[in-house]
């Protein structure tokens, strides 16, 4: 039998890696490594790093991914670029386990915060693991997500006492806050959209690079914020290329 670990490694800061994870570092005899655009180049070394840093058993082999084009900001169906684009990485790491991992070896994923959010890795490698001839198992190992990692850096509970909390990507907000929800916590935002809704009675609690050296937090009301931090934004993605911010709303 193959085997497979997703390893969730934290969202930013390397200290973020649970004992578990570290020991999952040692464990591996292939490292499966997905490359996408230039942005996300030092998300793959921030990987790379982590292995550097807490692997102490021998050599491994890499098997690099090259992620097929996300077409889906332009595709006038969103769902079904998505399930075509699955379908493509599914067919590329089907086969790349076929030859990569042999029987009796471990596999690893090293995941960007926690494999059950916002991730396709864990739907990919369910999907592979279900084809009949190929025998693979697989473990998932939690992490610790930018949701957590951002109510920690702003010292925050994520809920109010017996209320609940809505996880969005920010694409379903570009009609402001949904009805009936009074906490939001926003990810996969490229647009800005906090600066784009009803501001009135609502506050903002936002972070970008959370962990990291490059951290930003700015928090407030959204009327009197917003602007400061699409500024601040801005100029970090113009310095480095790339920006991976998340932020919860709060109707007052
Ligand atoms: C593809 S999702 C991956 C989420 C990840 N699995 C997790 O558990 O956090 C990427 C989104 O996560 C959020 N994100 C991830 N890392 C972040 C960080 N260090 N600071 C702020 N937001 C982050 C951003 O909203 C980004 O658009």
């Amino acid at each position: 039998m193959r085997r497979l670990l997703l390893i969730g490694i934290g969202a930013g800061d390397p200290d973020y890696l649970t004992v578990q994870a570290i020991r999952a570092i040692d464990a591996f005899d292939v490292l499966f490594v997905v490359t996408k655009d230039a942005a996300t180049d030092e998300l793959v070394t921030a990987r790379r790093d982590v292995v550097a840093r807490h692997r102490t058993a021998g050599p491994y082999r890499t098997v690099e991914l090259v992620d097929p084009p996300r077409p889906w900001r332009e595709a006038p169906d969103y769902r079904a670029a998505v399930v075509r684009w699955r379908a493509q990485r599914t067919e590329q790491w089907s086969s790349a386990i076929r030859d990569g991992l042999a029987d009796g070896e471990t596999g690893a994923f090293l995941v960007w915060g926690d494999p059950s959010l916002y991730e396709s890795t864990l739907a990919v490698v369910a999907e592979v693991a279900a084809e009949d001839d190929l025998d693979l198992d697989y473990e998932v190992l939690p992490g610790i997500s930018a949701v957590h990692a951002l109510t920690a850096r702003h010292r925050i509970p994520l809920n109010r006492v017996g209320r609940a909390v809505q996880i969005s990507p920010a694409r379903l907000l570009a009609d402001g806050m949904p009805d009936g929800v009074d906490d939001v916590v926003v990810m996969l935002d490229g647009r800005t959209t906090f600066a784009t809704i009803a501001a009135d009675g609502i506050e903002i609690y936002w972070g970008a690079y959370l962990g990291t050296p490059d951290e930003v937090l700015i928090r407030g009301p959204l009327a009197e914020v917003a602007d400061e931090i699409v500024r601040v934004r801005d100029a970090a993605r113009a310095r480095k290329g790339w920006v991976f911010d998340s932020y919860l709303l709060r109707r007052r």
